[in-house]
């Protein structure tokens, strides 16, 4: 007996070991059929050992031996517990929130660098009394081309310049990505049966180019048309002269030469004073070292146009207007590559 009592707590001894080394409840399962499974679990295999017992120790042999079972299992439960709570208290530690910690910076969107100037120029143009309209981006060539005064034979119709849509009306294209936003001012006047109008339109256009650091196949453009009694020429310089200045500083000078567009006679190009070599600079990459800026087209509104629309060309006058967005963001930034606008690189549009 002191035998067996004695083996006995050396085997307790042992799976109270082998249970506080179990980390885990799989490892506690396979601890519980080492000692305590029904088949053949160490302690089961002692209890059915009993038949080989003499048979007036059978009784102090089974006490002890049960008593060691129930003190296992006890044992196991306990252990089983003390895990489960370590595991809580590691969730409870590991889940919590340290308040003390610097909060995570949201990171903020903000306008594009084309919208930011489109709506800055919108802003000057409204300031001075013009409204801001909108036409279609798929424009009929009747409007893009014939009463804009652009004949069937112009270079401009072409293929190679103007993206046109796949669909056959009467045997021809009539269907376009507008290039220009040239033809609102058409259907602007179409929509106002007496003058005065006084309008913006901005908008994307369309143009089969090959790009390269000034040129892309799609670009925004402002319209600008007032028509009225009385409209002269020196009322499209000083409109275009204020909205220079809220674009690129109150210092400007602007001059106008001579150019050709056959929807306005006498048609100008309007440049602007070097603001970034001062006209002093003959390595300026801005200007050329001329000291003026070209930065758009204008003119007098043809009064064939003017009569198109119905108005009475004898008394109606108007000027016209049209300015490359993208041209204006890249003087007033520096920006030396049209085609950055539009790559979608964050390095880029994160500067502004
Ligand atoms: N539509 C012209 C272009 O896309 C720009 C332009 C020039 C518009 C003169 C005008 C204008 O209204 O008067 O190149």
């Amino acid at each position: 007996m002191t035998t067996e009592t004695g083996s006995l707590a050396g085997l307790e001894a042992e799976a109270l070991a082998a249970l506080e080394a179990a980390a885990d409840d799989a490892a506690l399962d396979r601890w519980r059929a080492e000692w305590l499974g029904r088949q053949d679990g160490r302690v089961t295999v002692l209890l059915r050992g009993i038949r080989e017992v003499a048979p007036d120790e059978r009784a102090a042999y089974g006490a002890a031996v049960n008593a060691l079972k129930q003190a296992l299992e006890a044992r196991l439960e306990a252990r089983r517990q003390a895990l489960k709570r370590a595991e809580l208290e590691r969730l409870a530690r590991e889940g919590a929130i340290d308040v003390t910690l610097p909060g995570r910076p949201q990171p903020l969107g903000r306008l594009h660098p084309i919208t930011r100037t489109l709506r800055d120029c919108l802003d000057a143009f409204r300031a001075m009394g013009f409204r801001v309209a909108e036409g279609p981006e798929v424009e009929w060539d009747r409007y893009n081309f014939d009463a804009a005064r652009i004949p069937e034979d112009h270079p401009a119709r072409d293929m190679w310049d103007t993206i046109w849509v796949n669909t056959l009306i009467d045997g021809k294209r009539r269907m376009l990505l507008r290039t220009h936003t040239t033809p609102n001012q058409i259907r602007v006047m179409e929509r106002t049966p007496q003058p005065p109008v006084r309008v913006v339109v901005p908008g994307k256009c369309y143009r089969q180019e090959a790009t390269d650091a000034t040129h892309e196949w799609m670009l925004t453009q402002i319209e600008g048309l007032a028509v009225d009694e009385g409209v002269r020429m020196s009322d499209l310089k000083g409109v275009l002269y204020e909205w220079a200045r809220a674009m690129f500083g109150t210092d400007r000078r602007i001059i106008f030469h001579h150019s050709y567009f056959p929807f306005v006679e006498p048609g100008v190009e309007m440049a602007i004073d070097c603001f970034i070599c001062r006209g002093d600079g003959r390595q300026c990459h801005t200007c050329h070292g001329t000291g003026w800026i070209e930065i758009l087209g204008a003119g007098m509104v043809h009064p064939e146009i003017i009569d198109n629309a119905g108005y009475d060309a004898s008394r109606v006058t108007g000027f016209a207007f049209g300015i490359g967005v993208e041209r204006v963001a890249m003087l007033r930034w520096g920006i030396e590559d049209i085609r950055h606008f539009y790559s979608n690189d964050l390095r880029f549009l994160g500067q502004f």
